[in-house]
């Protein structure tokens, strides 16, 4: 399978086709991996795994699937390499390219993505940066497949900061033609060019200030950190201004019956989520978290294999 594009900085960048194949591939390698299957198109590749921000899931999911799928992985941080001395990302692009198949970043600002994308010979993969998550959401879209049987015709709510996370998930819910319901407090909307180009791709987007607005049956019920990465100075107002905000039994009995709860993890326990809600029968995070792997693999197999 091959992508309609070189990088993957934004589910933007992809064809709704894309996504689909995506998921799907990433279903099959799932499977093939438990009977044996052991493809192995990142033979004699390496990809190097830069990393301005902290990571578990995406960090060890990428370097267990690139070693999976027969190539090798290097990690890198500002602390240990020339781009924390102010060595320019376009310098460090034209370098890594002329040693490495692929660059896996997790940065701050998207143009430090669309920097290295622009001067890099080889593909451009975020693994998270301040104002997307790619990589999570289409894993998160196998998740509700494998637990639903599909990903349309199902009502979707975020419920928290219009954050990277909900941005990536605006963009499927454009690509796809989802319904989308998103509840922000005020000030912590999601950028309206971001929910703008959602709906003129088809999206069904309701904006709201009402968490029960949004939760009301609702299909998939999915939250995250109140304060990102890079935000820790803003996290006692955040909790102020998040408050009534949380993910808790009270909201999830208004979803649909089984609803499913996502979180893309680290999660607060009594934050966002309730630690009830997170360890209940309802909460697909530990399966979320496991097809991490199984999609890195599919976005590398098709942008690098
Ligand atoms: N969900 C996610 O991206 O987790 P990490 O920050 O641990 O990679
Ligand atoms: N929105 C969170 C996601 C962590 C995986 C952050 O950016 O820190």
């Amino acid at each position: 399978m091959t992508l309609s594009t070189k990088h993957l900085l934004s589910i933007g960048d992809l064809e709704p086709q894309d996504i689909l194949n995506l998921v799907a591939r990433a279903a099959e390698l799932k499977a093939g991996w438990l009977s044996g299957y052991r493809p192995r198109p990142l033979n004699d590749k390496t990809v190097a795994l830069i990393f301005q921000k902290a990571s578990t899931r995406t960090r060890v999911s990428f370097e267990v699937g690139t070693r999976q799928l027969g190539g090798t992985s290097l990690f890198m941080t500002d602390r240990d390499s020339q781009l924390g001395r102010s060595e320019p990302l376009r310098d460090t692009a034209r370098v890594l390219s002329r040693y490495v198949d692929a660059m896996v970043v997790r940065t701050f600002g998207q143009e430090i993505l669309s920097e290295l994308a622009a001067y890099a010979s080889i593909p451009v993969i975020n693994a998270l940066s301040d104002s997307s998550h790619p990589c999570q959401v289409l894993s998160d879209l196998l998740t509700v497949r494998e637990r639903r049987g599909r990903i349309e015709g199902l009502a979707y709510a975020w419920i928290g900061d219009g954050n990277n996370m909900a941005h990536s998930w605006l963009e499927a819910a454009g690509h796809l033609g989802l319904d989308l319901r998103l509840a922000c407090p005020a000030g912590f909307d999601p950028d309206p060019r971001v929910v703008e180009v959602a709906r003129a791709r088809g999206g069904r987007i309701l904006l709201t200030r009402d968490p029960r607005q949004a939760a009301a049956g609702a299909d998939v019920l999915n939250t995250d950190v109140w304060a990102s990465m890079g935000q820790e100075g803003e996290a006692d107002q955040r909790r102020q201004a998040f408050a009534g905000f949380t993910v808790d039994a009270g909201l999830l009995a208004l979803a649909a019956p089984g609803a499913l709860v996502l979180h893309c993890l680290p999660a607060h326990r009594g934050e966002e989520i309730s630690d009830e809600v997170l360890e209940g029968p309802q909460s697909v995070v530990w399966q979320q978290a496991e097809n991490r792997l199984h999609m890195q693999k599919a976005i590398m197999e098709a942008l690098i294999g």
